[in-house]
């Protein structure tokens, strides 16, 4: 019989964390409800003892999933494991996810706390757990650098202690294929209880080697995997859900296990991941990268045409890529557009829908054909409809001679608010417009413009990043046929986020 591999999302707790890509609770629940429909077993979805917004989010999140286990991160404390368990007391099915460093370095400067202690609130901690759910998992931080020998004792402690996931952290990155495998391996051989728990991985990108650790583990033994959506996630992030998935999926003679995942809803996954989060993936990312399966030189385009087989290791099909002819214009009605979008794979809702439509017929007005690159940015742009500053209008005096202004209107908290600012230029007026409307003290870090599609009627899509005086970065971004409109979406889309963040003092997850 083949094995089933448990997959276990953190996009929303270990992706989430990383500077430049937080996302509001409404964000969140758009990813968890993708997650959950796309078959993910366990959806991580924050530590909930870390801010008030975490905890309400993994208690949204856990009220409305239908599928995945609801999963919270705790410390081994036991205050952060009652607030954990009252986060997913609503879920179907809910895990406490506790952790504890056990490597030497780790003890001796960071916890303070010998070996003998870490076993005791390893002990006391999983325990305490079990005692709000059955599902609790444990995690050895910085496992890959803890002696074998210890590793295990403290894994046959957890595991006594009723952990039913035993999770193995590359926390920094520094293990490698070979390694991570006898680590593995080691723990099958000689942990005793080691059968009464599922061994999970949990891999950093900082060698570039997480998707490879995370495949060799499953060889020698593990049977859950931890990864993020676009592979986001702190430093270089965690192991690429559509990477390991994909790999799996393409190599079953290598890896015979079953997974419940829709492959097909991975590109429509990424494409809202870098839609909530305004971080995009760069155009060589495998499997979700613009370039994944452009065969551009010529001896790989003959082979192409022959037969796919020659060079396409995966269809595009089996990761949601659908290349259609059919481009929209303004006379394209109700029933295209919404063919259209389920093809990218969106259901929207009637209002989410007529709003949706209602922009489109804008944007057709302004802009000849309309691609599947601009249809991504029309649901995008109804994902920040909710936001409490929303742009209205702008109109600018600029060029080469004479004042650069910007008369901006903006909706800030349900109420109109307008000004006209003077700038060196147009961008610099634009900016200044917003602040004197929404006065901050954040910095801008990044401004980035790119034409969606071709010609000069494409629209600009805009990159921004702000980073507030604590130094927290909230990216956000804007797409419109004028830069400048655009640049200011972009620019009050990661307002909104730092607005959203600094309302709340978030604990660093590691702090003791
Ligand atoms: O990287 C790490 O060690 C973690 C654990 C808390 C699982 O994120």
């Amino acid at each position: 019989m083949t094995e089933r591999l448990v997959i276990f999302d953190t996009t929303l707790r270990d992706g989430e964390q990383s500077p430049g890509f937080s996302m509001t609770l409404e964000e969140k629940l758009l990813v968890a409800e993708a997650l959950d429909q796309m078959g993910v077993d366990v959806i991580e979805a924050g530590f909930a003892m870390a801010s008030n917004g975490d905890f309400e989010s993994v208690k949204a999140i856990a009220q409305r999933a239908q599928n995945a286990v609801i999963c919270s991160l705790s410390r081994g404390k036991k205050a952060d494991i009652e607030r954990a368990a009252e986060a997913i007391k609503p879920a179907r099915r809910g895990r406490i996810h506790t952790f504890m460093s056990t490597s030497p370095i780790h003890l001796k400067y960071q916890f303070k706390m010998t070996n003998e202690q870490v076993l005791e609130l390893i002990k006391d901690t999983v325990s305490y757990a079990r005692g709000f759910t059955d599902d609790v998992e444990w995690s050895a931080m910085d496992a890959t650098r803890t002696p074998l020998d210890y590793l295990c004792q403290a894994v046959e402690t957890a595991i006594k202690a009723g952990a039913t996931t035993i999770n193995i952290p590359d926390t920094v990155g520094y293990t490698t294929p070979e390694e991570y495998f006898t680590i593995i391996r080691t723990l099958k051989e000689k942990v005793p209880n080691i059968d009464r728990a599922i061994i999970s991985t949990h891999c950093q990108n900082d060698l570039g080697l997480a998707t490879a650790n995370s495949l060799a583990a499953l060889r020698a033994g593990a049977r859950q995997i931890e990864c993020t959506v676009n592979g986001i996630g702190e430093r270089a992030g965690n192991t690429a859900l559509e990477e390991v998935v994909m790999s799996i999926a393409t190599r079953k003679d290598l890896y015979p296990f079953e997974m419940g995942i829709k492959t097909e809803d991975i590109t429509k996954l990424s494409r809202l991941v870098t839609s909530v989060t305004g971080v995009g993936v760069q155009p060589n990312k495998a499997i979700v990268g613009a370039n994944a399966f452009a065969h551009e030189s010529g001896i790989h385009q003959d082979g192409m045409l022959k037969h796919a087989g020659t060079y396409e290791i995966m269809t595009p099909e089996s990761v949601g890529l659908k290349k259609s002819n059919l481009v929209m214009g303004k006379h394209s009605g109700r029933h295209a557009f919404r063919a259209k979008l389920e093809e990218l794979g969106f259901t929207l809702g009637d209002n989410a829908f007529e709003d949706a439509f209602n922009r489109f017929k804008d944007l057709a007005d302004r802009k000849k054909d309309i691609y599947d690159e601009d249809i991504l940015t029309l649901v995008d742009a109804g994902a920040q409809a909710a936001a409490p500053i929303q742009f209205r209008r702008l109109r600018l005096v600029c060029g080469s001679v004479g004042e650069q202004r910007a008369d901006m209107v903006l909706s800030v908290d349900g109420q109109e608010r307008s000004t006209s600012e003077e700038g060196a230029g147009s961008v610099d007026a634009t900016f200044r417009a917003i602040r004197a409307i929404v006065p901050h003290a954040a910095t801008l870090k990044l401004y980035q413009v790119h034409a969606i599609t071709q010609g000069t009627d494409a629209q600009a899509e805009v990159t921004i990043r702000l980073e507030d005086a604590d130094g927290f970065l909230a990216s956000g971004h804007g797409a419109h046929t004028d830069t400048l409109t655009a640049s200011a979406m972009a620019y009050i889309n990661a307002l909104c986020r730092l607005r959203a963040r600094s309302s709340e003092q978030k604990l660093a997850y590691t702090a003791s």
